[in-house]
């Protein structure tokens, strides 16, 4: 009698031992399962769409009948000098390869803009503010690239989220290519901003001393004194 319960004690032992191991690390993996199939539901699954978007933005009319600068000085092309980028507005003809890239890049600003760049949800409050028909992005360039190249101070408790300064996590190449995009998803049209127009901003903001980000109310001030 004795005997038997020595002889089952130890492998029941082993056996309670096995599956105090087994079960907490299927419980991981299947939460890190869960996990991922919950990131990867927000990022790629989104891509297929976004690859026919700019197609249908570029090819579409905008419905309503008050938009596009841009129209009446492509209707004679001869009249303007060929060279000129346009900074008037040449919405229209955005690369579908820098829509892309900018789609891609706006990864780093989705957990806060949110997705469809109307700021992200947190209960009744937002993260940041939407960047649909945003002044701030779609009006002169620099304020854009000096908003993501040295963030946005936080002045009150308007949005959940601290925008910090992006500069460091976006070539040159990619801040162009995000800004593009979001100065022409989501109903936003606004002429591209070049990786030229994003090498200068750098260039010209870098010495600008901001540890905080910019305040609001002084962006144009800073744009005119780095002129
Ligand atoms: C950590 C959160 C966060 C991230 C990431 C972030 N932002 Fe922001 N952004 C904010 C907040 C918060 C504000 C508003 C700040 C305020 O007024 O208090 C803002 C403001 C802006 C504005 C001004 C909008 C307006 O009309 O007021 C622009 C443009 C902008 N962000 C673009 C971007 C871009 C582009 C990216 C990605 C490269 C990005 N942001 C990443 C939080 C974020």
């Amino acid at each position: 009698m004795s005997a038997d319960t020595s002889d089952n004690h130890p492998l029941a032992k082993i056996l309670g031992n096995v599956f105090l191991v087994l079960v907490p690390g299927a419980l991981i993996v299947m939460l890190g399962y869960i996990g991922y199939q919950f990131v990867s539901g927000i990022g790629p699954e989104k891509k297929p769409e976004a690859a026919a978007t700019p197609v249908a933005v570029a090819s579409t009319p905008a419905p309503d009948s008050a938009p596009a600068p841009a129209a009446p000085s492509s209707t004679d092309p001869a009249a303007t000098p060929p060279a000129a980028p346009a900074d008037g507005g040449s919405a229209a003809a955005v690369d579908p390869a820098v829509m892309a890239l900018g789609k891609a890049s706006y990864m780093t600003c989705a957990a806060c803009h949110g997705p469809d760049g109307t700021g992200l949800k947190v209960g009744p409050a937002l993260m940041a503010p939407s960047l649909v028909g945003s002044e701030l992005l779609l009006g002169d360039p620099n304020k854009s690239l000096l908003v993501v190249l040295k963030g946005i101070a936080k002045e009150n408790m308007d949005f959940m989220g601290v925008m910090a300064p992006l500069g460091a996590a976006l070539d040159d190449q990619k801040l162009a290519a995000v800004l593009t995009y979001t100065r022409n998803e989501w109903g936003n049209s606004a002429p591209p901003v070049t990786v030229e127009q994003a090498a200068a901003a750098r260039a010209k903001f870098a010495a600008l001393n901001a540890p905080a980000g910019v305040k609001r109310a002084e962006v144009d001030a800073v744009i005119e004194a780095h002129k």
